[in-house]
């Protein structure tokens, strides 16, 4: 999952190139690399390992002259993170960069070193350069080169190809991964996200799967997948990006975390009135569909599908509505059985993520009553395949950890419950009791954020561990799956979830003195049965972080530390539990010295599967 950007015009392109990588560093953030190539064809390429600033700094010392231009900045699937693999990969005359996964690209390779290729990188992209390469031996322009060379790729791809003997056009190829075309006035771009366009153009051309467009400073000529001439629409922006900075706070993540109560009431507002829901995104069409819905299919993946999971024990024990969730990966290639009337809903920040958007895709072929998304992007892929959408109204989320997403996701979907429990259901009782508790839930958080000292002095205890296990039951499991997947992915400790009630089945051998296990324990139902579950790790020396608001519950000991949490509705706890985890898991990658808001190895948006 990388970022492509490309553009021709009649100006010097490198800086509009360098720029539009910047906003695109949340796709990958391996290596960067663009080209840029002048009316004569002379071209020039420059590549550096790491972030994008690199690029740009190396960038201040080179000579980038040129109107036509391809960039690209990489989240390393085949290859390592090294100059040698950064894009635009090259043959003679042709550069390619490419968002994707050249599956067969080994065969090819093969193929190509037989006819006397020789290959400078490990990556599946340059065997595209190579074949375009060799296949314009065979005559013809660059579009119709490139139109014979599709048929023998399998995989993803968006791509954008220059040939510097054709310095005045680029041509942009997508199937499976996004493209879309800027419209400019004498000049025009290709891109994987608009909004790494917006200081140039509003105006935008989404490219259809299969489709190839030629692009020119002049034109823009669009083929289907059959090679015919198509018309694509154009759409006029009206977003505008600003994921601001990051003000008093020291990273990005900090500073979502500590936006919670705000974007929340944002989400919430305007969705309910006199203590039930209204939603002006849905019509008449929409409600009758909800009406009919016996079960509800939920796929999504990482922090998202943890959501899912949440409302799963929501949509069963509140709405009474059978509901399953699945990881969008594994449900993409599984054949499963569509129940009856059965809702498909995806949840997404980004709504581009690879795996999640191919569910949908999959979904539509199967017979569900129709889909709905849960987005955090309007512009996104997945709002715009969707049926219809929620949007969670969380503002731009730059970290690479998933924190005031994940919260508003959860606020959505309990709307969404309460919703339809009244449709279902004889009374409106659930849907007051949810509402009611959604208005007070932003205060409820800015009250847990008042523990941000005492968790900052506790994650302390963390800086030389290696592992750790979170603990949870019910709604408070995936809040536990969660919180684990938070501190592995920003302070690399390794650590895992277990419902409670597993412990005895296994993991109850990892505890000792040295094992922290955290507890996600709120005074409800349950509790009981977690604290019999915590005695069992007490008895083994486990040392203990329990995140509670039943402090009574538990008498104090050298290996317990009781985090107060504040009394709050049942319903809410797993959206306000999930926030003390995030600020532990902020402050002890804080205190390894990791790159918090861009982890190693990740990307926040994860566009190839
Ligand atoms: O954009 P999405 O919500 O579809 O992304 C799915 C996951 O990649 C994402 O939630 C990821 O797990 C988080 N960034 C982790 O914090």
């Amino acid at each position: 999952m990388c970022g492509i950007i490309g553009a021709v015009s009649q100006r010097d392109i490198a800086k509009i190139l360098l720029e539009g990588l910047r906003y695109l560093e949340y796709r990958g953030y391996d290596s960067a690399g663009l080209m840029v190539v002048n009316s004569t064809g002379k071209a020039n390429r420059l590549r550096c390992v790491g972030k994008v600033n690199n690029l740009v700094c190396a960038a201040e010392h080179a000579v980038l002259l040129g109107e036509t231009g391809i960039a690209h900045t990489r989240w390393a699937t085949h290859g390592k993170p090294e100059e040698s693999n950064a894009h635009p990969h090259i043959s003679t005359n042709i550069a390619v960069v490419h968002n994707g996964i050249i599956e067969n690209y080994e065969l090819l390779r093969d193929q190509l070193r037989n006819r006397g290729y020789t290959f400078f990188s490990e990556t599946d992209t340059e065997v595209v350069a190579h074949l375009v390469h060799w296949e314009q031996q065979r005559g013809g322009s660059l579009l119709t080169v490139v139109q014979r060379i599709i048929p023998d790729l399998c995989g993803t791809y968006g791509m954008v190809i220059l040939d510097t003997y054709s310095p005045d056009r680029l041509i942009a190829v997508r199937s499976g991964s996004p493209l879309v075309i800027g419209c400019g006035i004498d000049e025009n771009f290709i891109v994987s996200d608009p909004m790494a366009l917006l200081s140039v153009t509003r105006r935008f051309i989404y490219l259809e799967e299969g489709d190839i467009a030629q692009i020119s400073s002049y034109g823009i000529e669009i083929m289907d997948r059959c090679n015919n001439i198509v018309q694509r629409c154009e759409i006029e922006l009206d977003t505008h990006y600003d994921a601001g900075n990051k003000g008093l706070y020291s990273h990005y993540m900090q500073k979502e975390i500590y936006e919670q109560p705000l974007v929340l009431i944002n989400t919430l507002s305007g969705r309910y009135n006199n203590s039930l829901v209204e939603l002006s995104e849905f019509n008449d069409q929409t409600y009758s569909l909800l009406k009919q819905v016996e079960h509800i299919q939920i796929v999504a993946c990482g922090t998202s599908y943890h959501a899912g999971m949440v409302a799963r024990y929501w949509f069963e024990s509140l709405a009474n509505m059978p509901c399953d969730v699945e990881i969008a990966s594994e449900f993409r290639y599984r054949r499963s059985v569509v129940r009856k009337n059965s809702l498909f809903i995806t949840l997404s920040q980004s709504g581009e993520t690879a795996d999640t958007l191919a569910a949908l895709r999959l979904s539509k072929n199967l017979g569900y009553l129709g889909s709905l998304s849960i987005c955090n992007v309007s512009s996104s892929s997945l709002i715009r395949e969707s049926d219809f959408s929620l949007m969670t109204k969380a503002g731009i989320e730059v970290g690479v950890a998933s924190t005031k997403s994940f919260t508003t996701q959860l606020a959505v979907l309990l709307i969404l419950v309460a919703k339809i429990s009244s449709l279902k259901g004889t009374t409106s009782k659930v849907e007051k009791e949810i509402v009611n508790a959604l208005q007070i839930l932003p205060g409820c958080i800015e009250e847990v954020l008042l523990q941000d000292k005492l968790i900052s002095k506790l994650a302390q205890n963390f800086s030389n561990k290696n592992h750790a296990l979170f603990l949870g039951r019910g709604e408070q499991y995936p809040i536990a799956m969660e919180g684990a997947l938070k501190l592995k992915e920003i302070s690399y400790i390794h650590a895992e979830a277990y419902a409670a009630g597993e412990l005895k089945h296994g993991p109850l051998a990892l505890i000792d003195s040295e094992m922290p296990v955290i507890v996600v324990a709120p005074q409800n139902s349950l509790l009981d049965k977690l604290k019999s579950n915590i005695e069992e790790v007490r008895a083994r020396g486990g040392l203990l972080y329990i995140f509670t608001n039943s402090i009574s519950s538990f008498s104090g000991s050298h290996n317990i530390h009781i985090i107060p949490l504040p009394h709050i509705p049942v319903v809410l706890e797993p959206i306000v539990y999930i926030v003390p985890l995030q600020l532990l898991s902020y402050y002890i990658a804080l205190m390894r010295g990791t790159d918090l808001d861009k982890p190693r190895n990740l990307a926040k948006s994860v566009t190839v599967e």
